[in-house]
């Protein structure tokens, strides 16, 4: 069950160093927090790690140029990959993915249709969900990391594509996706009501059935204008609870929902200096779109 009094020690702690730019990160082995569903995903996520948003600090928006969410990832480019790699808690959702896909006898021997939004590099999702044979698309709104995902992952298909323009564009057709992915990608240039909205197009767009997988950095925020990675921008995020109430209001059945933290390598591969990056707390969700109910006839 969910520690409440770890938890708002842990997001306390996350708070003091958003703010605070001279605080020394602390141990990620302390800072774990994990809520397996009851007979629900295989893996356990509870090691402390996995990929995205780091030092949120607040900007200035007086004296500082706001980013657009391209611009940052342009500007941060492949090396994100590098920042973020070889991570468990990330490498769990998609053995995760990968075994339900496996185990419905539809997909068991790949052929899966399934859309990774902010796919970044293409690394690790797309490539690992293409390797497993499935037809994989990773849409991105950053050219520089969809440059790198072409490169780097060749068995997938890339799309330079806003994810709200990618679901106005397909929710005119019947739900074709086995599975969606979205990690760490409705954070940038989005509002909660974004978010939410977001979530609901894309289970949308996924067979009755099929699988989504969401994590993001579960903080409480709408519009706040940050400092990530030594860039300025506005970012929005919700809270565990209301990250985990909106993937249930999209009409999806959640499996697992785990936070985690970690510290990004970002200063280490040049993305940043040192004080720019902290540890930061995430979320995953796992979770699966019901069959259609079946209706009684009279
Ligand atoms: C934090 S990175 C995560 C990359 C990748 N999902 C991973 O876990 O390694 C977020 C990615 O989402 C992309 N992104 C941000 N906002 C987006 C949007 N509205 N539509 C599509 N992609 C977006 C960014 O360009 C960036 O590549």
């Amino acid at each position: 069950m969910f520690d409440f009094r770890h938890m708002l020690a842990t997001f306390l702690a996350f708070f003091t160093r958003l703010f605070r730019r001279d605080t020394a990160p602390t141990s990620a082995a302390d800072d774990v927090e994990a809520r397996p569903k009851t007979g629900a995903a295989t893996s356990e996520t509870t090691a402390a790690s996995s990929p995205t948003m780091a030092a949120l600090e607040p900007a200035a928006p007086e004296t500082v140029k706001m980013l657009s969410a391209a611009e940052v990832f342009d500007s941060v480019g492949p090396a994100y990959e590098d920042a973020f790699s070889g991570l468990p808690t990330q490498a769990a959702a998609l053995d995760w993915l990968v075994q339900q896909l496996k185990e419905n006898p539809a997909t068991a021997q790949g052929g899966a249709t399934i859309v990774d939004v902010g796919c970044g590099t293409g690394r690790p999702t797309c490539s690992v969900l293409a390797d497993a044979g499935h037809s994989v698309t990773g849409i991105d709104i950053s050219e520089a990391m969809l440059a790198a995902a072409r490169t780097r992952v060749p068995n997938a298909k890339f799309e330079l594509i806003d994810v709200r323009a990618f679901i106005e564009r397909e929710n005119h057709h019947p739900a074709s996706l086995d599975a969606v992915t979205v990690f760490f990608s409705l954070i940038a240039g989005v509002t909660q009501d974004d978010i939410r909205a977001v979530l609901a197009g894309l289970t949308g767009l996924v067979k009755p059935g099929g699988y989504f997988v969401f994590s993001t950095v579960p903080v409480s925020i709408n519009k706040g204008p940050i400092k990530w990675m030594g860039r300025s921008m506005e970012v929005s995020s919700l809270s565990p609870e209301e990250a985990v109430a909106a993937v249930k209001a999209a009409g999806l059945e959640v499996k697992y929902d785990a936070v985690t933290m970690f510290k990004p390598r970002a200063a280490e591969v040049g993305i940043c200096e040192p004080d720019e990056v902290w540890e930061e707390p995430h979320l995953f969700v796992y979770a699966q779109k019901p069959m259609a109910a079946v209706v009684a006839s009279a």
